[in-house]
């Protein structure tokens, strides 16, 4: 088994063994039942059927209550740390086909105060400016306004601050240092911030002034945060959070994350479509060593980041995802056609996004949740 991996919220390395994941985290595989019970309300997402977001919390418990006519509001949010790239779209945008799907309140948390407590190199003004940056993101992808509410946590503290105060009450430092693996060297800002991320868990209760099940789209990575929100639930008196986690986007250089920190491997919102496609065609993939060794014993799509980029966002048909795979074992397609192929979706997809993250510029205040005083 491999276990040369790590996944924390602060850190992703390595080659990640997701079944072991979940066997670590306690969390539940997604399964064909489950899928079926989704798929009452809308197709279900590619992501779901490709097994991209595969593990789950209560996910039964919340559609029990939805369907005894208790509705849930859903909750992600987004660490300002850079630019926006595709890996941190995926969830949002399956976030929005939740949205879409159930018709629910989402809260979107910015949080600023993380980055900069968890980023040596980051001050509190880049990662406040960032935050701006990647609402824009956020807003471009077609949430609904009237449903979504976006808050940055060093503006909205004023509001969250009672809330995560009750939450950081009934976490011990043992708890964090268990669960997170802090030791001497952490500054105590970061031990404390759980208690900002697993706040709005709650949030959607208080404001609401009735208690209201929450579900968090999220990567698998983020899980211990909610592990911790859901154990102190009960003394809250509030519904332990439900999750639907995903897994980490790859990057395009073959590793298992797309990471800002190397910029050949990612594709951020806002590069010039030209650069999308350079570094889209010199991307890591499966083929061999010469075109003659490909023909002859074909590539490999299981390892390659082309493939993978379809699998996971940029091949909706199921069945022409299948033929490519297939077509790309025999050694029928060739890596250049099929890089073509894939920088001929994302670059027309990236200059929508560009569009649309203009025109989110003029609607910011639609979205953003102003402080209400206190909960
Ligand atoms: N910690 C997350 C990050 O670094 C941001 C975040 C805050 C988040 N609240 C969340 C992510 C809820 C998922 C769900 O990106």
């Amino acid at each position: 088994m491999n276990e040369d991996f790590k996944v924390t919220p602060w850190e992703v390395s390595g080659e990640i063994d997701y079944d072991l994941l979940v066997e670590k985290f306690g969390t539940r595989k997604i399964d064909a039942d489950l899928i079926d019970r989704l798929s009452r309300y809308a197709e279900p997402h590619p992501l779901l059927k490709r097994g991209v977001v595969y593990s789950h919390r209560d996910m039964d418990w919340i559609l029990d209550r939805y369907e005894a006519g208790e509705p849930f509001y859903l909750y992600t949010g987004r660490g300002p740390s850079g630019n926006t790239h595709l890996g941190h779209l995926m969830p949002w945008i399956f976030t929005k086909y939740l949205q879409d799907t159930f018709k629910v309140p989402l809260y979107f948390q910015l949080t600023d105060d993380e980055k900069y407590l968890f980023n040596d190199n980051l001050e509190l003004k880049d990662t406040r400016d960032m935050a701006y940056q990647n609402l824009l993101d956020v807003i471009a992808l077609g949430f609904d306004p009237e449903l979504t509410k976006i808050f940055i946590d060093t503006e909205y503290i004023h509001s969250l601050y009672p809330l995560a105060l009750k939450v950081a009450k009934r976490i011990t430092f043992s708890t964090a240092r268990a669960v997170f693996g802090f030791d001497n060297s952490n500054n105590i800002g970061s031990i404390f911030y759980t208690s900002i991320q697993a706040a709005p868990a709650f949030l959607g209760s208080v404001l609401a002034g009735k208690n209201v099940p929450c579900l968090i789209p999220c990567g698998i990575d983020q899980d211990p945060h909610f592990r911790v929100a859901r154990d102190i639930a009960p003394t809250l008196g509030y519904y332990k959070p439900a999750l639907l986690h995903n897994k980490m986007f790859p990057g395009l250089q073959g590793t298992d994350k797309m990471s800002s920190s190397q910029p050949n491997s990612t594709i951020y919102t806002t590069d010039p479509p030209k650069l999308v496609r350079k570094k889209i065609m010199s991307a890591f993939t499966g083929g061999a060593v010469s075109v003659e060794e490909q023909r002859k014993s074909g590539g490999k799509p299981e390892i390659c980041s082309v493939f993978k980029y379809k699998l996971y966002l940029f091949e909706k048909d199921d069945q022409k995802l299948a033929e490519l795979y297939d077509r790309c074992r025999k050694g029928e397609i060739l890596c250049g056609e099929c890089k073509k192929g894939l920088a001929d979706v994302i670059v027309p997809f990236i200059e929508e996004h560009q569009r649309k993250r203009e025109e989110a510029k003029e609607r910011v205040e639609e979205f953003m949740l102003r402080d209400c005083g206190g909960t």
